[in-house]
């Protein structure tokens, strides 16, 4: 069977953080995201994760210098925010601000309908969302007060966690870029996030996923295709599902340590040491099958 088409194809991306003067962040990064692939971007601090997820957002707090991406056939970095969005580009962001004044409800239907519109569909009044909403809200375990204060006001860490799932379970994104999505959760809500997660990609097997986190335990709920680690500004090393539990035990250090120059092919595992195929509805199902997470 011939490969499918990359729904993302990052080339060489280099982008500076637009302070004055200018630092440059991200030091060509390579990534391709195929339908159905879940790509784990793991790192230590400070190297350049959230700063890709930005870049990729069109924030305005970084300027890509060099490369280039390709998102479903088009060329992201000349578009709009809200153009990358309605092309079904959605980021979590890893601090998701919030928007006194706003209620979250109507946020979410404004968001919705904004994409409907972009791709042609009908826009969803008011008792015909609340219907979608309510059943995605009972998934995530949302209470209905979420709806009614301001977008992410006073939410507490994990229920701007959700908030964001919920977002990304209404806007049915071709790819997902979730940043820290597990950061500040405990172990219930992370059950609740991945569980939210994983059923999106059992009623859209396509979507694209790239999970930014720190910890393997997310990746025992969310089982990666793909694992890369990136190292100041630069992906230095890829691999499958197995190098989750390498990195746990060895961390780091000993993959930074040896980061390849610049224009150095990536290293990456020894080929059939696990690269999962993309998941179908009946390995979904079975939920999670790395170890069991670790508090
Ligand atoms: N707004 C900013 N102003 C100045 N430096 C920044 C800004 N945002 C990020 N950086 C710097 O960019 C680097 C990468 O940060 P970030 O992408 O947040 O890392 P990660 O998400 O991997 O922890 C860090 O050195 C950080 O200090
Ligand atoms: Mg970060």
């Amino acid at each position: 069977m011939a490969t499918p088409a990359p729904l993302l194809q990052i080339r060489n991306l280099q982008a500076e953080v637009t302070t004055d003067p200018p630092r440059q962040i991200l030091k060509g990064i390579n990534l391709t995201v195929r339908p159905g692939e879940v790509h784990a971007i793991m790192g230590p601090n400070g190297s350049g994760k959230s700063t890709l997820a930005s870049v990729l957002s069109g924030g305005s707090s970084f300027r890509p210098t060099s490369g280039s991406v390709e998102f479903c056939g088009q060329s992201l970095l000349e578009l709009k925010p809200e153009e990358r969005a309605h092309l079904g580009l959605f980021i979590g962001f890893q601090y998701p601000p919030a928007i006194p004044g706003v209620a979250n409800e109507y946020f979410l239907r404004t968001s919705v309908n904004a994409m409907r519109l972009a791709r042609g569909q009908p826009i969803m009044d008011a008792a015909e969302f609340g219907k979608t909403l309510e059943k995605k809200m009972g998934e995530l375990n949302l209470s209905e007060r979420f709806m009614t204060r301001g977008v992410n006001e006073g939410f507490s860490g994990g229920e701007k966690k959700r908030n964001e799932i919920l977002q990304m379970a209404l806007l049915e994104p071709r790819v997902a870029i979730l940043d820290e999505i597990d950061s500040g959760l405990d172990i219930d809500a992370l059950k609740v996030v991945a569980d939210g997660v994983n059923m999106l990609r059992q009623t859209h097997p396509e979507m694209g996923l790239v999970l930014i986190t720190h910890w393997q335990r997310l990746l025992s709920y969310i089982v990666p295709t793909h694992i890369h680690v990136l190292a100041e500004g630069r992906i230095v090393h890829s691999g499958g599902p197995e190098l989750a539990h390498k990195l746990e035990e060895s961390g780091y250090d000993p993959l930074v340590r040896s980061t390849p120059a610049p224009g150095t092919p990536v290293p990456t595992e020894p080929t059939g040491t696990g690269m999962l195929p993309p998941p179908t509805p009946a390995t979904l199902a079975q939920g999670p099958v790395a170890s069991a997470p670790r508090e």
